[in-house]
C-alpha cells in the first residue's frame, strides 16, 4: 500500500516546546481549579486522601463525580430474575412500594465516609436486601464481521472516543477504518492508536486522507474509496459514523442489517429530528445517527467519487453522499427510526425518560451531554432492558440506565405514553418525533441522572446524582448537598437459568 503523507512530521525540538507549553498550562488550569472548589469536597493531588473510605463507599470521593463533602445517600438492590414473560416496552410496568426514601444517610467524604445522620438505626451500605425483578434476557454476543466501519476524525478525538466505540464494537469482529485528519501525525502516533484498539478488541486501520485539500465534512463522503480497498471478502455492509455516533445495542444493529438484503445496492439511515434542518438539507441519510450501504452500493459509488466531489454544490459530507447515491444510482434511502441524530438542543431528559429503544445516539457530548456508554451499560445484562421504565408506588419513574424521577402527586400512564417536552423549541418536534406534553416544573419533578455505571464482581453498580440544595436536618439552615441513588443488581448465575 502506498504510504500516505500531508505533512513532515512534527520534529522533536518543536515536540518539546509544545510539551513545556502544554504542562505550563495545564499547571495554571489545575491551581486555577483548586480555586475554584466552592462546597466541593477537598482533595489532595496524586490521589492521596486524608481519611480514606471503606471500600464501597470510596467511589462517592472520585474527583470526576464533583459531589458536595456531605451527601444524601441511599441505596437499593436488585436480582434480576431473566423472564420472556417481561411487559411489553410501551406499557410501564407497576411495582407496588417504593423505590426511594425507606431510609437516608448523611455521609462525609472528608472523614471516612462516616454517617452523620440517618433516617433511621441500621448501615444500608452493609445490608441491602434485593428485591427480586424481573427482566429481559441479554441479547446473544453480536457478530459484525460482515461490516466495515469508518469515520474521519482527529487522532485525539479517536484516543477520547475508546470508551464508547469499545462499548459497541469490541468483540464483535467488525472492521473499523479511521482517516486520520490532523494537519500532521507520525506514523508512530498511527501504529499505537491502532494497538490502543486492538487491545480492546478491534481491528483499527488508522490511514491518512488520499487528498489532503479535503476538509473534515468532504473526507466523510471521500471515505467510500477506502470503505472500498480495505474491505475484506467477508464485507457485506459499509457504514459511515461520526465519532460521536453511539451504538448502545450491537445485536441490534445485527438484527437491522439481517433484515435489509446485501446483495442488491441498499442506502439505509436516518432521517434528522428537525424539520427545519430537512427542508434545508434535504431527505438524506444523517451521518450522526449512522449510514449503512450494502457494497454493490459501494461499488457503483467508487467510481463517481471524484466526478461527485468536483460536482458538488454542498460541501456537507452527507449531501455529498446523497447527492452521488441520487445522480449516479438508482438508489432510494430506506430511512430507519431509531437511528438518531439528535439534533436537538438543551436537556434532552424527556426523550430518554420516553421509553425509546434507540438504535443509534448522537450529539450526547456537544449539543446535549449524556454519558451513553455508562448509560447503555445495562444493556450488556439485559438487553432490551435499557432505557425501559418501571413506575413505583405510582409517583417514581425509573428509565433504566438514564434516570429515576419522583413526580409530586404521581404519573399515569397517558402521561406517560407522551414525551416530556424538556429541550430547547421541543414542540417543534412534534410531527417527528411524537405527541409531547408539557415540561414538569423542577419543583414538581424530582430527577436524578446516572453518572456512573461499573461492573464490580459481577454486580452493576449505578449512580444516580440529584445535585443541589438539600435540607434533610431540617434545621432551616441549607447546606447544599447532593443526593446519591445507587442501584445494584446481580444476575442469575450462567447454570440458574
Ligand atoms: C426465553 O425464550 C427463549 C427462546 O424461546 C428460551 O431459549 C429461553 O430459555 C427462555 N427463557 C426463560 C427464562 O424462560
Ligand atoms: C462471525 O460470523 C462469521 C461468518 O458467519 C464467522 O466466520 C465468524 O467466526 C463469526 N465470529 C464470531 C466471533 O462468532
Ligand atoms: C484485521 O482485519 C484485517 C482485514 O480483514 C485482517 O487481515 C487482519 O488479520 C485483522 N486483524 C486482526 C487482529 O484480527
Ligand atoms: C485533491 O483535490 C484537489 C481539489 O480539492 C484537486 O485539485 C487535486 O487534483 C486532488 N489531488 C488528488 C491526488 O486527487
Ligand atoms: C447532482 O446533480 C445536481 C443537479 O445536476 C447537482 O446540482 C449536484 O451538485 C449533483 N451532486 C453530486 C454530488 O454530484
Amino acid at each position: 500500500m502506498l504510504i500516505r503523507r500531508c505533512h513532515s512530521p512534527v520534529s522533536n525540538r518543536s515536540l518539546t516546546i509544545i510539551i513545556i507549553v502544554v504542562t505550563v498550562f495545564l499547571l495554571t488550569l489545575l491551581a486555577k481549579k483548586e480555586h475554584s472548589n466552592g462546597t466541593r469536597q477537598y482533595e489532595l493531588p496524586f490521589g492521596l486522601a486524608i481519611k480514606s473510605c471503606p471500600s464501597d463507599l470510596d467511589h462517592l470521593r472520585r474527583k470526576q463525580y464533583g459531589l458536595t463533602r456531605n451527601v444524601v445517600y441511599q441505596k437499593r438492590c436488585f436480582r434480576g430474575v431473566y423472564s420472556n414473560e417481561t411487559s411489553p416496552r410501551e406499557s410501564v410496568a407497576d411495582i407496588d412500594e417504593p423505590l426511594l426514601g425507606s431510609r437516608a444517610d448523611i455521609l462525609d467524604l472528608d472523614d471516612e465516609c462516616s454517617i452523620i445522620s440517618s433516617s433511621a438505626p441500621l448501615d444500608q451500605a452493609r445490608s441491602c436486601e434485593p428485591i427480586p425483578f424481573p427482566i429481559s434476557e441479554p441479547f446473544p454476543a453480536a457478530n459484525l464481521s460482515n461490516v466495515i466501519f469508518g469515520v474521519a476524525t482527529t487522532l485525539s478525538r479517536l484516543q477520547d472516543s475508546v470508551p464508547q466505540i469499545s462499548h459497541w464494537m469490541s468483540g464483535t469482529g467488525a472492521l473499523f477504518l479511521a482517516i486520520v485528519v490532523d494537519k500532521s501525525v507520525s506514523d508512530n502516533s498511527l501504529a499505537s492508536l491502532e494497538q490502543l484498539y486492538d487491545s480492546h478488541d478491534i481491528n483499527l486501520t488508522a490511514i491518512r486522507p488520499w487528498n489532503c485539500t479535503f476538509d473534515v465534512n468532504e473526507q466523510h463522503f471521500a471515505i467510500i474509496r477506502d470503505l472500498h480497498d480495505y474491505s475484506s471478502e467477508e464485507t457485506q455492509w459499509a457504514a459511515i459514523i461520526d465519532d460521536d455516533t453511539f451504538f448502545p445495542s450491537p445485536y441490534s444493529i445485527t438484527q437491522l442489517l439481517a433484515s435489509h438484503d446485501s446483495t442488491v445496492p441498499a442506502y439505509i439511515g436516518g432521517l434528522t429530528e428537525s424539520q427545519g434542518a430537512i427542508d434545508y438539507f434535504g431527505v438524506m441519510a444523517y451521518g450522526g445517527a449512522g449510514v449503512f450501504m450494502s457494497m454493490p452500493l459501494i461499488r457503483q459509488l467508487d467510481s463517481h467519487v471524484d466526478e461527485c466531489l468536483a460536482a458538488s454544490l454542498t460541501r456537507e459530507g452527507d449531501g455529498l453522499l446523497s447527492g452521488c447515491i441520487y445522480n449516479h444510482t438508482q438508489t432510494a434511502l430506506t430511512a430507519v427510526p431509531g437511528l438518531y441524530q439528535l439534533d436537538m438542543r438543551g436537556d434532552l431528559g424527556g426523550f430518554y425518560e420516553s421509553g425509546v429503544f434507540p438504535l443509534s445516539l448522537h450529539h450526547w457530548k456537544s449539543w446535549h451531554q449524556a454519558p451513553v456508554d455508562k448509560m447503555a451499560k445495562i444493556a450488556d445484562f439485559c438487553g432490551e432492558c435499557f432505557l425501559q421504565r418501571w413506575r413505583f408506588n405510582g409517583d417514581t419513574v425509573l428509565a433504566n440506565g438514564y434516570s429515576i424521577s419522583v413526580y409530586e402527586g404521581g404519573i399515569t400512564q397517558p402521561e406517560l405514553d407522551l414525551i416530556e417536552a424538556t429541550w430547547d423549541a421541543a414542540r417543534a418536534y412534534e410531527d417527528t418525533m411524537g405527541a409531547m406534553r408539557d415540561k414538569v416544573d423542577d419543583s414538581k419533578k424530582k430527577s436524578y441522572r446516572l453518572i456512573d455505571a461499573e461492573e464490580i464482581d459481577g454486580k452493576l453498580r449505578q449512580v444516580f446524582v440529584r445535585h443541589g440544595a438539600s435540607d434533610l436536618d431540617g434545621d432551616g439552615e441549607t447546606e447544599a448537598m447532593d443526593e446519591v441513588v445507587e442501584l445494584w443488581w446481580e444476575w442469575p448465575q450462567d447454570d440458574e437459568y
